[in-house]
């Protein structure tokens, strides 16, 4: 069960992919909650678990998606009633999604049905999840393009995915994924693709629909800039596994994980306040292997504080650090102080 002001709240969730390779543990263990109106921000390298983790709370992976789940996403419906997504039927998962939560893909051109217009796309979602008949279908759409500040809904109702530039494809997928008003919005790098500009004008267009809706925003990122605009808390993930979580203010002013506080080394604006002439560092050393990840704290062969014997061993469990500033390291004491090496 999950405490009455939280929307989602995730345990033990592991994910497993049986792949050709071997077993890869693409999820490890990972917990964490989401309360309504919160944004949280997933962030870590490639192959860290993200989409993956993303995946599964949209009920999109399990034996369908080749993968095997354990562990529960207790999520709370509109209704009030709450329910394990891992124990959903593939009707009820449907229903839930759109109605109760929705995702929006890196690639709009992934999820956009090429031979269909955006009037059929965005109205058919909504037919489906609200029941409305076809006109007010199309005036919800209508209002939505037009909220999204798309300059001609009328002209971009009839047009194709590919007549529209990226970034006006990427406003309509956030049509569709809102057009059923979903208190859980899940963003999987969606601005990657875009330029500043259109990044900079889709995290204002969230904020603004999260601040007219009060839906809950997951945003997926690997830009820690972005992370600070959005605000809220933050998830840093590193092989699987949450190593630190907390407000993104406190997180990234005082990172207690050494790999947290080299991944914020690599920011540059954030490295400019601190220190303009240096150069932008990069993490040493590669992502573990998904199929041979290192024993102890995976993060062990590249950290500059890691102790033989020690983190190459044991399994760092997150601890709290401070007002509720988790972190999964085993020196972080010894770091926080200036007696690690
Ligand atoms: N369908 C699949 N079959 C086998 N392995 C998979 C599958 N999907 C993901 N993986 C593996 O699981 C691990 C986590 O992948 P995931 O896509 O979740 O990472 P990510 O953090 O989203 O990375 P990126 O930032 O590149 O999007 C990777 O090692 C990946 O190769
Ligand atoms: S547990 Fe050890 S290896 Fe892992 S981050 Fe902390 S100091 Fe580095
Ligand atoms: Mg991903």
């Amino acid at each position: 069960m999950i405490e009455p002001h939280k929307l989602l709240g995730v345990r033990d969730l592991s994910v497993r992919f049986a792949t050709e390779a071997g077993p890869v543990l693409a999820v490890d263990r990972v917990s964490f909650d989401i309360a309504r109106g919160e944004t949280l921000a997933l962030v870590g390298e490639s192959g860290s678990g993200k989409s993956t983790a993303a995946l599964s709370l949209m009920g999109l992976l399990g034996a369908a998606g080749g993968a095997t789940l354990s562990g529960r996403i207790d999520l709370r419906l509109k209704n009030g009633s709450t329910h394990d997504i891992n124990r959903l039927s593939a009707r009820e998962l449907r229903r839930v999604r759109g109605n109760e939560m929705a995702m929006i893909f890196q690639d709009p051109m992934s999820s956009l049905n090429p031979v269909y217009t955006i009037e059929s796309q965005i109205c058919e979602a909504i037919i489906l999840h609200q029941k409305t008949a076809w006109p007010a279908a199309r005036r919800r759409a209508l209002e939505l393009l037009h909220s999204l500040g798309i300059p001609n809904p009328e002209k971009c109702m009839t047009s194709f995915p590919h007549q529209l530039s990226g970034g006006m494809r990427q406003r309509v997928m956030i049509a569709v994924a809102l057009s059923c008003e979903p208190r859980l919005l899940i963003a999987d790098e969606p601005t990657t693709a875009l330029d500043v500009t259109i990044q900079a004008q889709i995290i204002e267009l969230l904020k603004r629909v999260q601040s007219w809706t009060g839906m809950a925003i997951l945003f997926i990122t690997h830009n820690l800039g972005l992370v600070a605009e959005l605000g809220g808390r933050v998830i840093v993930m590193y092989a699987g596994r949450v190593v630190e979580q907390g407000k993104v203010a406190e997180v990234f002013s005082h990172p207690c994980m050494p790999y947290t506080q080299a991944l914020l080394r690599s920011l540059p604006r954030l490295r400019r306040a601190r220190a303009p002439r240096q150069r932008l560092q990069a993490i040493p050393g590669n992502v573990p292997s998904a199929v041979d990840r290192p024993a102890g704290c995976a993060f062990h062969p590249r950290c500059g504080f890691a102790a033989k014997g020690m983190c190459d061993t044991r399994l760092p469990a997150l601890e709290d650090c401070g007002g509720g500033h988790l972190a999964a390291c085993l020196r972080w004491r010894d770091i926080a102080s200036g007696k690690a090496a």
